[in-house]
């Protein structure tokens, strides 16, 4: 506490990550992290980096990859804007675009940075409960006034609406925006990028940090209408105006190019998906169904907290919260073949004891 914070800062209760454990060995499935590596064609960019390209700022307006962007999803430029990351392309959106509403909606359980935000900007804040099996009642949501932010799929369920209803929800009011946060797209779930072109009032966010592994570089975009890009561009420049710097925005775009690595990766992380659901299923989880990189899972006999910290002391790592209605879960990122073979085992051991 210093006498020179604002009262805004004061009352600020800040988003937590997952542990970054700084110890090796640790099998790290709590931050939803890809199990490949990158794309090669991006890696070999970091093999061409010119000192010239280092000493000079960065394009500002990340012309080559917002390019990238548009031509893979058949927008223009005027449609795409970048960011450091889809957390900071969101803040610009709280700050920017959603603050413009009377009232901002999100589910009761989703991103717990979407409060986050909120406070920081200072917008209203309502949420919606979610169905019992954690998923979303479109109709109670469309009559709903205010604008909409929904994860598709939503964290830490990974369940997912299809396009149809996502369509409903934009539909429902022409004047309120609608924000789907596509963090975990590429794993099974229908974007609502193909709606942008006909919907005014729909903005999709995306990352490079799950779709193509790619955390550690920093790449988020949202997909608009020009208008509201432009709205984004005002603030970044008010901002940042070098958010991306130059290696990001080159390996960033080669990334988005790279259209084969993304079907196989994605193919890789749903086959994992699918025979890890199938082991914990026959360990007697409850597990919910996930069109993301991880899943969320729980044990009628054994407490959250419990599994968690037995699987910690085994260095494996997941992410629960004690939140009331999700305390018993654990959200599991999809690993590799091996990585999820050993937690299985770890809870089989848990389970059998
Ligand atoms: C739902 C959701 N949205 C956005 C993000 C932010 O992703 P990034 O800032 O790495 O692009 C995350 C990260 O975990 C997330 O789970």
């Amino acid at each position: 506490m210093s006498k020179f914070w604002s009262s805004v800062v004061g009352e600020l209760k800040p988003y937590t990550p997952g542990e970054q454990p700084k110890v090796s060995g640790l099998i790290k499935l709590n931050t939803n992290e890809h199990c490949l590596p990158p794309s090669e064609n991006a890696m070999a960019i970091l093999g061409d980096v010119s000192p010239d390209s280092l000493r000079r700022y960065p394009d500002p307006e990340s012309t080559v990859l917002r390019s990238a962007i548009a031509r893979s999803e058949g927008l223009s430029v005027s449609q795409v804007f970048v960011g450091n990351g889809s957390d900071e392309v969101l803040a610009h959106i709280f700050q920017g675009l959603l603050s413009s509403s009377e009232l901002l909606i999100t589910p009761d359980i989703t991103y717990s940075f979407y409060p986050v935000w909120a406070a920081l900007y200072g917008l209203r804040l309502q949420t919606e409960a979610l169905q019992t099996d954690f998923s979303i009642d479109v109709n109670r949501l469309s009559a709903q006034e205010g604008s909409i932010l929904l994860a598709n799929p939503n964290a830490p369920t990974g369940r997912a609406l299809d396009l149809v209803d996502i369509k409903r929800l934009v539909d429902s009011n022409p004047d309120r925006l609608v924000v789907i946060d596509e963090a975990y797209y590429g794993f099974g779930a229908e974007s609502a990028a193909s709606l942008i072109a006909t919907a005014e009032n729909l903005m999709v966010t995306r990352s490079l940090s799950k779709s193509h592994a790619l955390a550690g570089l920093r790449v988020g975009y949202a997909l608009g209408s020009a208008a509201l890009i432009e709205g984004l561009i005002r603030v970044k420049d008010s901002f940042n105006s070098y958010p991306l710097d130059a290696i990001a925005q080159r390996v960033g775009a080669a990334a988005i190019e790279d259209t084969q690595w993304l079907r196989h990766s994605s193919q890789v992380v749903k086959d994992n998906r699918g025979k890890l659901s199938e082991s914990l299923t026959n360990l007697g989880f409850e597990v919910c169904p996930s069109l993301a990189n991880f899943i969320f899972v729980k044990h009628p006999d054994h407490e959250g907290r419990v599994l968690f910290e037995h699987l910690r002391e085994n260095n494996i790592l997941v992410r629960r919260w004690d939140k009331k209605a999700i305390a018993s879960y654990l959200r599991i990122t999809v690993g590799t073949e091996a990585e999820c073979a050993a937690l299985v085992r770890c809870l089989a051991d848990y389970c059998a004891a």
